[in-house]
């Protein structure tokens, strides 16, 4: 019999609650995100973050049994995110996971939310193919994973600054966009050409796998303060004015090409042959659309889950923990919360 798990995830500034029969079977996932609740202050707010997903996260959690038609008894174990992130954020949910397992007397499960989001493909395709390196690119992680199996894995290269992500969303911003900026920079790169301007792709030549898009981020800023007068003259920031329709897309156009590069140079390197790309940035259709093509030359089988998977949300993390689950792999109720990955 499978078994049914309530998974919860409050790393950053989403709060989300799923409910998971077996492996992939999702009978709920819901995600609410405070990105409007931040805009005033022009980024997240670490403390108004935590009130918020305690405000909204008992809420979650009856919708969510009830979307899934199930009862509190039914549950057979509590998955949670229990880093990285912010750690006000990351407690509230910690905090309401224990109280669960402790009530229902069923295990805890604390789960690494970056490990998390490559098993949104299994949601998708059911079980991973192994081995397999994993892209993860989020708002605020890049990393590659040389995965063997479940839970073996290594990290064979990450960001040594800013996550892509990270550099997306504050070059969208120096635009005056909203976060997250992700959508309205695929947006540019859908519509516009990406070789207009020549950003640079840094470390793309390195011999190691590792990335870095601080470099690229400041050459954005000073483009942007050298042209101020051309592109800073409009005020309808929902729409893509065209002068900067061609920049922000060749900007785009250097984030993917950095990495495609060092996702199949390492692919190459550990003689991988199937690649997973997940994680928020994973939702951009140039994104996807680029890398389907350099796995057809190359021969690589492809994996990403759809949009709404992509982005923070339960259901991943409640999936990698129904594998923890499956090895009675559990923790005890004084599980910490930690802010950073490692
Ligand atoms: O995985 P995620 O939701 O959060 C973290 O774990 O950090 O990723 C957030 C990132 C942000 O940089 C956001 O701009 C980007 O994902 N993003 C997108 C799209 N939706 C979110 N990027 C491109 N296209 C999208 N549709
Ligand atoms: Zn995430």
């Amino acid at each position: 019999m499978s078994a049914i798990g309530l998974g919860i995830d409050t790393t950053f500034d989403d709060t989300s609650v799923a409910i998971l029969f077996g492996k992939s079977e999702i009978l709920a996932n819901l995600t609410l995100s405070q990105f409007e609740d931040h805009e005033e202050f022009g980024g997240v707010v670490p403390e108004r973050a935590s009130r918020k997903h305690l405000e909204v996260i008992h809420h979650l959690i009856s919708k969510a049994l009830k979307e899934a038609g199930i009862d509190f008894k039914e549950i057979d174990y509590i998955a949670v995110s229990n880093y990285p992130g912010l750690l006000g954020s990351l407690l509230v949910g910690l905090m309401v996971a224990k109280s669960l397992a402790f009530a229902l007397k069923c295990p805890l499960i604390g789960v690494n939310h970056v490990e998390a989001h490559p098993y949104a493909n299994v949601l998708t395709y059911g079980e991973i193919k192994f081995p397999i390196l994993h892209l993860v690119v989020a708002g605020g992680h890049t990393l590659l994973m040389n995965a063997k199996e479940h839970f073996d894995y290594k990290i064979v290269g990450q960001s040594l600054d800013d996550a892509a992500g990270e550099c997306v969303d504050k070059v969208a911003k120096m635009y005056g966009y909203p976060m997250p900026g992700g959508p309205i920079v695929d947006k540019a790169a859908l519509e516009y050409p990406g070789d207009a301007f020549s950003f640079p792709r840094p470390l793309m030549h390195k011999k190691d796998h590792n990335f870095s898009f601080s470099g690229l981020k400041t050459a954005m800023l000073r483009f942007v303060e050298n042209n101020s007068k051309k592109f800073y003259t409009r005020n309808n920031y929902l729409n893509l004015d065209e002068r900067e329709g061609p920049v922000l897309s060749s900007f785009f156009q250097s984030v993917i090409d950095v990495l495609i590069y060092k996702t199949f140079k390492a692919a190459e390197k550990f003689e991988l042959k199937n690649i997973s790309v997940s994680g928020g940035l994973a939702a951009s259709k140039k994104l996807r659309l680029a890398f389907e093509e350099e796995a057809a030359k190359k021969n690589i089988d492809l994996f990403y889950p759809p949009p709404k998977l992509c982005t923070d949300n339960a259901a991943m993390v409640t999936c990698l923990a129904a594998h923890r689950y499956e090895v009675k792999q559990f923790d005890d109720l004084d599980l910490e919360a930690f802010p950073n990955l490692i």
